[in-house]
């Protein structure tokens, strides 16, 4: 369930009209539910309310500092993956004691600024960072709480780019190898070991590869518990997939309802790091038609958001429904929705079968609240555009529109070509 809903021919966002926010913050723009994050996420929360369990929100998903608030509010944490990470959470007022640390490529000083922050603990991906988290936790005089990121090779089933649990990904640390890592762990005096975790892909949309996870998992913990290691949090990721088009993916109770089957014996805190399915249908893209054309027999619909913008069309060939923001009626045709970019590959939509649209028309690009903004970028110098959040019949400028002296507001030229005579 979401608060994008048609009433009156027209989308609408919780109690106001889109085409208002449209008319007044100009497009393109993300918009966001408040009313939707919040629900899915007391949703999500709720399926493990009956278990010790922390949910914490995969910031890269979406990282505005208003979205991170609200999932804060509601009690949850965070799972980051770099340092302005931490630094974007710690400012929307995550405690510390919630944070957990992934990725494969942690820097010393982000690693430092982790330990200082006092997170809750790192998911360490290989031999060589466990030693450095042990030797900046030494220097910093402190204990790094850590649980090791398995790789436990099942397939997600899901886009190649974003599977990660296999054994040919870069991520984790081979679960035949991660007894072994554990045991070389302990030796290392700066590093209080609490926990396992996981991580298998993104936009999985069957419960068969996490279960299949959580009992390889499940069979490492309990191996562990027998050599008295003292592990108490199970960190199973992110990755439960949406409705982006036809896919039916488990509700999160039915997800809940597996996993806790699976794991009755584990007697562990649960880690969770949903990304997606939090905020993926609690945002969408406004976007305005700037022209229509038709070459032979193809029709291409030019609007003003492009894959600087949302680049997982591009990128991933990922279909986002399209549909426009007031109904008019008008006949069906086949055409390609593309953007202002100078790129064959900047579309939002190919060979989609939609409506007649007109220039000047709105389109609701759906399902963009996850890696939508947080993967955009400045190609072709084109400011990076707003983000909107509503509550009710309010609606807030929780990012502003970037601005042309926002784009060079990093870079100078040097003084040598400055005083040359032009
Ligand atoms: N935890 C870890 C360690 C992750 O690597 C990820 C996503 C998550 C949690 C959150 O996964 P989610 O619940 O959102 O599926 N840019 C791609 C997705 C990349 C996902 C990377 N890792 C896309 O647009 O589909």
């Amino acid at each position: 369930m979401n608060d994008f809903l048609y009433k009156d021919q027209q989308l609408w966002c919780e109690n106001i009209p889109v085409s208002q926010i449209a008319e007044e913050v100009g497009t393109p723009f993300y918009l966001y539910s408040h009313a939707t994050l919040r629900n899915h996420f007391r949703v999500f929360a709720e399926a493990f309310a009956k278990v010790p369990s922390i949910i914490c929100f995969a910031v890269k998903a979406n990282s505005n500092l208003a979205v991170l608030r609200v999932l804060i509010a509601e009690g949850g944490g965070v799972d980051i993956v770099s340092g302005g990470e931490l630094y974007r959470a710690l400012q929307a007022g995550v405690e510390p004691g919630k944070v957990v640390y992934s990725g494969v490529g942690k820097r010393v000083d982000e690693i430092e600024y982790a330990l200082r922050s006092g997170i809750l603990m790192f998911n360490v991906e290989s031999l060589q960072e466990l030693e450095v988290i042990n030797r900046c936790a030494q220097n910093l005089g402190v204990s790094a709480g850590i649980a090791l990121r398995v790789n436990p090779d099942v397939d997600p089933k899901t886009h190649p780019h974003i599977s990660t649990g296999l054994k040919e990904n870069k991520f984790g640390i081979d679960i035949e190898r991660s007894l072994e890592t554990y045991r070389h762990a302990r030796s290392l005096q700066h590093l209080d070991i609490r926990g396992v975790s996981c991580h298998i892909g993104s936009q999985v949309t069957r419960l068969s590869p996490f279960l299949e996870a959580l009992e390889r998992l499940s069979l490492l913990v309990h191996q562990l518990k027998r050599e008295d290691f003292d592990i108490r949090y199970v960190d199973l990721g992110g990755g439960l997939g949406i409705t982006y088009n036809q896919e039916m993916p488990p509700h999160p109770s039915e997800y809940a309802k597996a996993i806790l089957e699976t794991s009755r014996d584990l007697d562990c805190t649960f880690i969770f790091e949903p990304g997606r399915v939090i905020v993926g249908n609690a945002g969408i893209l406004v976007t305005r038609v700037l022209y229509t054309k038709s070459n032979d027999n193809k029709n291409f619909i030019i609007v003003d958001a492009g894959m600087n913008d949302l680049v997982r069309p591009s990128l991933y060939n990922s279909f986002h429904a399209i549909r426009p923001v007031i109904e008019e009626n008008r006949k069906e045709i086949i055409a390609d929705v593309v953007g202002p970019i100078c790129e064959s590959g900047d579309y939002l939509a190919k060979a989609r079968k939609l409506k007649d649209f007109h220039r000047g028309d709105l389109l609701a690009v759906f399902s963009a609240g996850a890696y939508g903004f947080t993967m955009a970028s400045n190609y072709n110098s084109r400011p990076r555009i707003p983000e909107i959040m509503v509550r009710e019949d309010q609606y807030y400028v929780v990012r502003r529109r970037e601005t042309y002296a926002d784009l060079i507001s990093h870079e100078e030229i040097p003084a040598f070509l400055k005083n040359k005579a032009i």
